[in-house]
């Protein structure tokens, strides 16, 4: 469905013929420009997000890349823009970070902070996937924009299924963490959209239809 999203060119053709909206052209336009930017790479079967990944290894040149998850929306700010300056200052890998319910913190990556650097970064200890209620070291969630070292290759080749049975990028994360690696939780200051939950996804549907 993602690729046909990309590459169904003769289906926009049709639409922009008909109906001659400037801004159907103004979108197709952003497809052309990004299809020929993006490579993809298949997980056939649902092995977990670190799994997911590590497929994608070979196309990966630089020290550090940034992973997004797609059904966690930010609107209203670019989180990846301001994680990329919270990188470049600190020399540290960076996740977005946000405040959830305590009740809900087993839905999600939970962190073990070390200490406040500045107004809306810390420096974490460690970070537990979907953690019970009773055990989670905070209520300060992993939100899915991540800028990793390329390193985490390494470790999600070893790295075993975890909470679920799932192989977690989360858990990878935790080797490079007690390994020695910097990482930093960063505060977002966009608007969070929610797919996680079906309420969550009818409330995102609408937020992104009033854009
Ligand atoms: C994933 C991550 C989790 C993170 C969450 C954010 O979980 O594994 O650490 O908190 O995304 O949405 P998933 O939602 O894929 O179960």
């Amino acid at each position: 469905m993602i690729k046909n999203y990309f590459y169904s060119d003769a289906f926009y053709n049709k639409i922009i013929k008909k109906k001659k909206d400037s801004r159907i052209i103004a979108e197709y336009k952003k497809i052309l420009k990004y299809k020929k930017l993006i490579k993809f790479v298949y997980q056939n079967t649902p092995k977990g997000t670190g799994d997911a990944v590590f497929k994608t290894r070979k196309y990966i040149k630089d020290k550090y890349f940034l992973m997004l998850l797609p059904d966690d929306l930010i609107i209203k700010k670019n989180c990846s823009k301001d994680m990329i300056k919270v990188h470049n200052k600190n020399k540290a890998s960076v996740m977005a970070s946000m405040k959830v319910n305590s009740k809900t913190v087993s839905r999600w990556g939970i962190y073990s902070l070390n200490k406040k650097i500045s107004k809306n970064d810390y420096l974490i200890n460690g970070v537990v996937e979907k953690p019970d209620v009773k055990k989670a070291p905070s209520n300060k969630a992993v939100i899915g924009r991540y800028i990793l070292p390329k390193t985490i290759f390494n470790k999600l080749a070893k790295q075993k299924p975890g909470n679920g049975g799932e192989i977690h990028i989360t858990d990878a994360i935790q080797t490079l963490i007690k390994e020695g690696e910097k990482f930093i939780a960063h505060n977002f200051s966009g608007k969070y959209l929610d797919c996680g939950t079906m309420q969550g996804f009818i409330n995102s549907n609408k937020e992104i239809g009033k854009l």
